[in-house]
């Protein structure tokens, strides 16, 4: 069986994803997961494009073992320098170095010509392969080119060192056929391809990214760049866990196998939806709550006689338990390590378990049962918290029929300082949030607000995600309690901490 390299850009391409931005720790935290999930390459960011992208790479260089990381770069010299030394800590740095091809963009984004692309292409691989052994080149809006001109690209980068050939699909534009053949193609022709692999990377505007993967997986691509619940730029790239469950799923059609290890999939998958704050639609392709979810009588009746009525694959085979005995108040410490362990979090430091464990006797006091998914939430929400520079010391609202409301917030500064404030606005929330930006002087603007419960129950802990413009980027936060006042003035704070982190450069 041929192994494919499993490429995950979920912390580049999917950290373009609108509305998200990951801080150094969350990125750590990722990176560490997908590691463990067992993917062959991390791609953690683009150097060039900010301080703190070059130290997120730096980071994750230095932290990560066992696995390749890759840092992108246009093809500029003072991209490719930047990736190299963001990548330097790393055992195994890739320089990924992308220049686009098509004519579209040649003609209106770049105003180059065919000959100037390849010359540029051509130098900045040399350049990259003289400061790493590892480069890829990614001839950008490869699916939109003109055959001919991206086999003869194709053909000088790697001639000029490139060790991986990344043909993409930047606008999710091809079908599966088309981008098979695409990939044949440059197999059969390209009279140098023995000496790089072919790799593809799919965006899913037609809902297309998993069937193109796919195809060109079977017409002999060698490596697949995807994401953790197929996030990204617009509707996002080729999901990791679609992907990888339809060749594992699916044995009897593909003869190729990945180093995934698919108990991992749901851990990661819930990880990165927690850190990025992008939820993951129920009925989803592997990861949705629903789609373990049998609910017409034929269907559970099926199930119930014989699972493969109806279930294709094993729920526990992407790390899902069947077993989901509640935890409550009286349940001792070496009870919840043993839930910890068995919902993945066995790696957790004494810190964040002796976190995590007063966090569960906090919510014990205000809900008798705990379920695996309110344990999940406190260790994400754990996670998350790089040390913030405003933490929530109290609120009061004042609001219901008749009365304006009011909220007051007393927010706690890292040095230790108490600063608050007060104001009124059209609804709680409007005060709460206005409240917060009057004590923090960061103005944001609501876009979106989402509140939700975790498990059912009037006690259920709830989650408040909210995304916020603040002079005209937008930012995502979210928090859990089963006050959801108060979860959503901890979402709203989340946002502020992230920009004025941002800012201060921690
Ligand atoms: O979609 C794309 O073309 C990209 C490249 C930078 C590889 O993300
Ligand atoms: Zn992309």
């Amino acid at each position: 069986m041929k192994k494919i390299i499993v490429f995950d850009t979920t912390l580049r391409d999917g950290e373009q994803s609108a509305g998200v931005s990951l801080n150094i720790h969350e990125k750590l935290q990722i990176a560490h997961q997908l590691a463990r999930l067992g993917v062959d390459v991390i791609e953690a960011g683009f150097p060039v494009a900010s301080q703190g992208d070059f130290d997120a790479v730096k980071a994750v260089a230095k932290e990560l073992r066992g696995v390749t990381v890759a840092g992108l770069a246009r093809a500029l010299e003072k991209d490719i320098q930047r990736a190299a030394e963001a990548l330097n800590p790393a055992e195994r740095p890739r320089i990924h170095v992308f220049l686009a091809t098509s004519e579209i963009h040649r003609q209106h984004k770049l105003k180059k010509a065919k000959e100037e692309i390849l010359r540029q292409a051509r130098e900045s691989v040399a350049l990259a392969r003289s400061l790493v052994s590892d480069v890829e080149f990614s001839p950008e809006d490869a699916s939109r080119t003109e055959l001919a001109f991206l086999k003869e690209v194709v053909e000088a980068v790697i001639e000029a060192g490139a060790t991986t050939v990344n043909i993409p699909d930047t606008v999710g534009y091809a079908v599966p056929e088309e981008y098979a053949s695409l990939i044949s193609y440059l197999k059969k022709e390209v009279k140098n391809m023995g000496k790089a692999r072919l790799s593809v990377h799919c965006h899913n505007d037609l809902g297309l990214a998993t069937a193109n993967s796919l195809a060109a997986i079977r017409a002999g691509a060698d490596q697949v760049e995807c994401t953790i619940n197929g996030i990204g730029e617009r509707a996002g790239n080729a999901a990791l866990e679609e992907v990888v469950m339809a060749l594992h799923t699916r044995r009897d059609s593909f003869d190729f196998t990945t180093g995934i290890n698919t108990k991992e999939i749901i851990h990661t998958s819930r990880l990165v939806s927690g850190l990025t704050g992008l939820r993951v639609q129920r009925n989803k392709a592997i990861v949705g709550e629903n789609a373990f979810a049998h609910s017409s009588g034929v269907h559970q009746d099926g199930v119930i006689k014989e699972r493969t009525t109806y279930e294709i694959m094993k729920p526990e085979d992407i790390g899902l338990t069947r077993t989901r005995l509640p935890l409550g108040k009286l349940s001792g410490r070496r009870a919840f390590i043993e839930k910890l362990k068995e919902l993945g979090y066995g790696h957790l430091t004494e810190k964040e378990v002796v976190e995590a464990f007063g966090e569960f006797k906090a919510l014990g006091d205000k809900k008798k049962l705990i379920y695996d998914e309110d344990i999940e939430a406190i260790v994400v929400n754990i996670l998350e918290e790089a040390p913030p520079i405003y933490r929530l010391d109290s609120l009061r609202i004042d609001c219901g029929p008749g009365t304006t409301p009011l909220a007051e917030v007393r927010l706690r500064t890292r040095d230790d300082k108490i600063v608050e404030n007060a104001t009124i606005g059209d609804g709680p929330i409007d005060a709460l949030f206005k409240a917060i930006d009057l004590v923090t002087g960061v103005p944001g603007k609501l876009l979106d607000y989402n509140v939700r419960a975790i498990t059912s129950g009037k006690d259920a802990l709830g989650e408040v995600s909210v995304e916020v413009d603040v002079e005209g980027k937008s930012y995502r936060g979210r928090a859990i309690s089963v006050d959801i006042i108060e979860a959503s003035a901890r979402a709203y704070l989340n946002v502020i901490n992230r920009i004025v982190q941002k800012t201060a450069g921690t």
